[in-house]
């Protein structure tokens, strides 16, 4: 268990993660941080009281200073806008780059030892812009988009099969956008190669629905996105290191001549433990898997090379 955990942004997706660390008791505290008034307070206050019926004794603590959050090992940050319907991609990175510039600057200056698994979106680019600005290792600055895309992956491919999703092991790499890259080639059913069960043009569909799942959500909710499997994603990514667990998860990881990139954040097989991001695992790829990471990482430099910090 840590001291302390803070979840930056009291939003759907922070106020949804903070409930969810608290009840996997992976620290004695959890700080809920927001810059609105009140709504981090009563959104804590309301989570920590869950605690006797839940079964948790963490203490879940609402606040918009960073006193509170203080010698925190780990930073879950959430802090942004989402995506509404109609608004453009530039439009969300230019906002939630202030935001998380903004965010960073006060980490780092109460807890430069801490960890940060970043969520706020475009995802692959806020992981860029928190390691430029704090300054941190690769190995404590990464983030969570890969275990949300191979959830809902996993979640088709169960429907389709009708089988459990526990069975379904796949990873979904690249960055967090309509180009990232489900590895058909790694998906099996309990060990079996999933194209022995299921035909060609129903998994390319399942792919394709993967990759818009983002979207499929925003156009029913309409005044936001996706937050219960996100913050389920992010809080398994903690729970992984907090416990020490060494999983290999797909995580937006800063490449360092991994799959042949460099200084640019992308999903790719991480090893997840106390140390944080332990390490990268490089598989081998197919030739059009390797073709559709290369362009997943055009896409995500043609974002980075947009923002002025
Ligand atoms: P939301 O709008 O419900 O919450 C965002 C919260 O951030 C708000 O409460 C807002 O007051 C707060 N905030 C804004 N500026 C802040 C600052 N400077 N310091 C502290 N808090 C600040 O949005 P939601 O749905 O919680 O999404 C949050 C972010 O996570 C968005 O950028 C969204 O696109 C992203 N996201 C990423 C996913 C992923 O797979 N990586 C999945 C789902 C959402
Ligand atoms: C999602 O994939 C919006 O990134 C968010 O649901």
């Amino acid at each position: 268990m840590m001291r302390k955990i803070t979840v930056v942004g009291a939003g759907h997706v922070g106020a949804t993660l903070a409930q969810r660390v608290a009840e996997k008791s992976l620290a004695r505290e959890v700080v809920l941080l927001d810059i609105l008034e009140g709504i981090p307070q009563g959104k804590a206050l309301d989570e920590w009281q869950a605690g006797p019926v839940e079964g948790f004794d963490t203490r879940v603590v609402g606040t918009n200073s960073y006193g509170a959050a203080a010698g925190s090992e780990m930073f879950l940050m959430t802090a942004g806008i989402a995506r509404k319907p109609g608004m453009s991609r530039d439009d969300l990175v230019r906002t939630n780059v202030d935001i998380v510039k903004a965010v960073s600057q006060e980490i780092k200056a109460v807890a430069p030892n801490a960890m940060i698994i970043v969520v706020s979106n475009p995802l692959d680019v806020m992981c860029w812009v928190t390691k430029e600005v704090t300054g941190f290792p690769r190995d404590r600055v990464f983030g969570m988009a890969g275990v949300l895309d191979t959830a809902r992956y996993r979640t088709f491919l169960g429907e389709a099969l009708n089988v459990s999703v526990e069975d379904i092991q796949a990873m979904v790499l690249g960055g967090h956008g309509d180009t990232m890259v489900p590895l058909i080639s790694y998906t099996t059913v309990s060990g079996i190669p999933v194209t022995q069960l299921m035909d060609r043009a129903t998994l390319d569909k399942i792919v394709d629905r993967t990759r818009k799942g983002g979207g499929e959500i925003v156009s029913y909710l309409k005044t936001g996105s996706a937050y219960y499997a996100p913050a389920a994603a992010a809080a398994q990514m903690a729970e992984a290191i907090v416990l020490d667990k060494k999983r290999i998860l797909p995580c937006a990881a800063y490449l360092q001549g991994e799959y042949g990139l460099s200084d640019i954040y992308l999903g790719v097989p991480c090893k997840l433990g106390q140390g944080g991001l332990e390490g990268i695992i490089e598989v081998e790829l197919s030739k059009d898997e390797k073709a559709a990471l290369k362009k997943s990482a055009d896409s995500v430099k043609e974002t980075i090379d947009l923002v002025k910090l």
